[in-house]
């Protein structure tokens, strides 16, 4: 049983939770794993006995720093530099995993970025950007995954399903955001794209489930949590007073691959601190 717990600096503070060993034999691959919630989320499931394929598209060192951490834990892992939004790239990831763990039981679909603009400024380069990465990356990293899972099928003693996918996604799925059009329309697509695969794929004992973060302490936002202002300013949006952490994420991420929601099929969980709860209305409307 090891224990995690994540400090923070500006008012707030995960708990610190015990996480047990339920992935024990499992192979994951977290992509965007090298910095922020795929960082959180990669070191979780090494901890929840899981081996971990660290996926990343730049700076060796933070992967291999990662890597490191979660080899802590008495599992496997290596990093595997690839562009999620390429096609050829994410079928050479997946081969590889195939070759070196076997197969692949969990894929957590992490990879994701901003590149904020307002509307009528915005290019298509950074448009097809953050379609490219936060959607197309999903689908093709998905799509490799389902297909090693429907040739292998369920392991009885490894999982009740064939295989899981969890999609990160946001409260932007909900909640539309003026500045950032192309993320916001990402994550509706990704709520879509979740929730197309969860139906068509279950009746092969596939589960695909997607994960709704809100404000999380990750370098994509520090502009809304790294002063006081910033964090007071970020606070009225989240009833529950705290911002967010990855390890908030990475144990609903460490339960929904897990046999423990095994019959949690098309969902997204919303970690937010409430943020979906349109706090405005507490006093206004
Ligand atoms: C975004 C963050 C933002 C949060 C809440 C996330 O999906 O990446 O930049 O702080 O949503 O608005």
């Amino acid at each position: 049983m090891i224990t995690s717990t994540a400090i923070s600096s500006t008012g707030s503070t995960a708990p610190p939770v015990a996480v047990h060993r339920v992935l024990t034999g499992q192979k994951a691959l977290v992509t965007g794993a090298n910095s922020g919630i795929g960082k959180g989320v990669a070191i979780a499931l090494g901890q929840a006995g899981a081996d971990v394929v660290v996926n990343y598209v730049e700076d060796d060192d933070t992967a291999n720093a990662v890597v490191d951490e979660i080899r802590k834990s008495d599992v496997k892992a290596y990093a595997h530099k690839a562009d999620v939004s390429s096609e050829d790239q994410v079928a050479a990831m997946l081969a590889r995993m195939t070759q070196e763990f076997g197969t692949i039981d969990i894929l957590v679909n992490n990879a994701g970025l901003q590149r904020d603009s307002a509307f009528h400024e915005m290019t298509l380069d950074k448009w097809n950007k953050v379609l490219g990465v936060n959607l197309t990356g999903q689908f093709l990293c998905a799509r490799e995954a389902v297909r090693e899972f429907l040739r292998r099928g369920v392991v009885a003693s490894v999982s009740s399903a064939a295989g899981k996918i969890i999609c990160m996604s946001s409260v932007h799925q909900e909640i539309p955001w003026a500045g950032h059009a192309n993320y916001a329309a990402s994550k509706g697509g990704i709520k879509q794209l979740m929730e197309s695969m969860a139906q068509e794929l279950a009746p092969k004992r596939i589960r695909v489930n997607g994960i709704a973060p809100g404000a999380i302490r990750t370098p994509i936002n520090t502009v809304a949590w790294d002063t006081k202002e910033a964090y007071d300013r970020l606070m009225t949006l989240v009833p529950y007073g705290r911002i967010g952490e990855p390890a908030d994420i990475a144990r609903a991420v460490v339960w929904l691959a897990s046999d423990h929601s095994d019959y949690v099929v098309g969902t997204t969980l919303f970690v937010d601190g409430g943020m979906t709860l349109y706090p405005g209305f507490a006093t206004g409307g």
